[in-house]
């Protein structure tokens, strides 16, 4: 069990968006250990497939992954898709997203409507279609993974105003939410470090950057792991949330 309180996920139909790896992936196991039913998103069918059989392995009570780019397809008729199979959702979780694009701050349209919809556009794109049923029945929970670079507006511009548009989506989206019984929010995870991760490779090289970035930005002096992210998300996708509408919530080791 990740957490020791009852959270009641058992039998919630969840999907999670960028399921296969990382802290998504930690987020599937999480969401098995509490006996979910648990719909799993990502490109690569390979690791899926791994994800399908730990999951299954950690009590999930159902779980189906569907093989999708979500940067290359119609992401409101995917949603639309996923209603007719699967159902309205209790929980959406958007993981998809990172700060592995491009750096250039004067880049044109491109670069910035890429970290745009990477990191917000496309999931925001599946809730149109996926939130209004929520609201219908009067409740559920989209959680979206951000990052603590949306408020600290560090490294990589392109990534950190991404993220800072999506926690303005959160806030603004949610207050429209709230009374509908549907709670919008995000997770802001700071630096996780997991196999094969970016700052698992540096880790493993003995780079210096490692020990200079945690003493001065991650107080806590240690890399986050993707358990740690999942069980901030596990909280916000139970009723135990039902109090916290259009909040950004740091996981961050005392990101400073
Ligand atoms: N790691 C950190 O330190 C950190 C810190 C703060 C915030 N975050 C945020 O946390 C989230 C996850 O980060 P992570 O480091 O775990 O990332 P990751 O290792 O790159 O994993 C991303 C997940 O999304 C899937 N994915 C990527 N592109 C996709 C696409 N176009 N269509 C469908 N699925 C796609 C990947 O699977 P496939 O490759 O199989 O598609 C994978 O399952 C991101 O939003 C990131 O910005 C991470």
């Amino acid at each position: 069990m990740v957490l020791c309180m009852d959270l009641g996920l058992k039998n919630k139909n969840v999907l999670i968006v960028g399921a296969s790896k990382g802290i998504g992936r930690g987020i599937v196991k999480g969401f098995a250990e509490e006996s979910a039913k648990i719909v799993a998103i990502a490109r690569s069918e390979e690791l899926l497939k791994e994800v399908e059989s730990e999951a299954l392995q950690s009590g999930a009570s159902s779980f189906a992954y569907e093989v999708k780019d979500i940067m290359e397809c119609d992401t409101q008729s995917f949603a639309d898709e996923l209603l007719q199979k699967y159902g309205v959702f209790d929980v959406v979780v958007h993981n998809v997203g990172g700060s592995l694009i491009s750096r250039d701050h004067l880049g044109g349209a491109d670069d910035w409507n890429y970290a745009l919809k990477f990191n917000a556009v496309a999931a925001i794109d599946m809730n149109s279609r996926l939130i209004p049923p929520m609201i219908e029945r009067g409740y559920g929970r989209v959680i979206h993974i951000s990052s603590i670079s949306a408020i600290m507006l560090r490294g990589n511009p392109l990534y950190a105003s991404a993220k800072a548009f999506l926690n303005a989506y959160v806030t603004t989206v949610g207050r429209q939410l709230a009374p509908t019984g549907v709670v919008l929010c995000s997770v802001m995870p700071g630096a996780v470090a997991f196999e094969g991760s970016y700052w698992d490779k540096s880790i493993k090289a003995g780079e210096p950057k490692v020990e200079d970035f945690l003493r001065h930005h991650q107080a806590v002096n240690r890399f986050g792991t993707p358990e740690e992210i999942a069980n901030a998300v596990l909280f916000m996708a139970s009723d135990k949330s039902s109090f916290m509408q259009a909040t950004n919530i740091p996981v961050d080791g005392a990101n400073m």
